[in-house]
């Protein structure tokens, strides 16, 4: 198992988050605009090696509803992908919202996107999980489901 740590999001980790999410979601990254008060203002959360080596991010906000969040963005970085540390990262990070207070988590995921439907769909991580698939969710083809956790 990789050693690793998660620390929040800070405002000045912006641009090099820009950089990667250009990378790994290309046209459905997230823009500065949006990103920015994100980091600001959300619950977002750096991967961290044993180095303090970047290796993965979660960008989080919060929903209108008490206690509620939505997953956003969730990356593991090219290098260490496919290697067992998504279930790794995603399970700190629950585990990292759960201190927070947070009861439910929310986020959607696209239907061929099979690593990350196979974390997030774990039964030993929640109490309950919802699922819809929701046709044409960001536009034409662009199909997503849409998961609701209680934590
Ligand atoms: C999705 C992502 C976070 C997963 O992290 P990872 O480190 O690459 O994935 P892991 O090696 O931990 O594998 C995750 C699960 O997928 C399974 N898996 C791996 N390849 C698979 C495949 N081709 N088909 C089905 N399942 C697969 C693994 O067995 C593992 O399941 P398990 O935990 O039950 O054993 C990472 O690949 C990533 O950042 N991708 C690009 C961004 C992205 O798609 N983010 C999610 C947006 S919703």
């Amino acid at each position: 198992m990789t050693r690793i740590s998660l620390r929040p999001a800070q405002t000045k980790d912006c641009e090099r988050l820009l950089d990667l999410e250009d990378s790994i979601f290309g046209k459905h990254c997230n823009h500065i605009y949006f990103l920015k008060p994100l980091l600001e203002y959300g619950q977002s959360y750096i991967l961290e090696g044993k180095h303090g080596e970047w290796m993965g991010y979660a960008l989080i906000f919060h929903e209108s509803h008490a206690n509620s969040v939505h997953l956003l963005s969730f990356a593991v970085l090219p290098p260490f992908q496919g290697k067992g540390l998504g279930g790794q990262f995603y399970k700190a990070l629950l585990d990292a919202l759960r201190r927070d207070g947070v009861a439910s988590l929310s986020l959607s995921v696209a239907p061929q996107n099979q690593r990350a439907l196979a974390l997030y769909r774990n039964p030993g991580l929640y109490s309950s999980l919802d699922e819809e698939l929701r046709m044409d969710y960001y536009g034409p083809g662009e199909n997503r489901i849409l998961f609701r956790f209680t934590l």
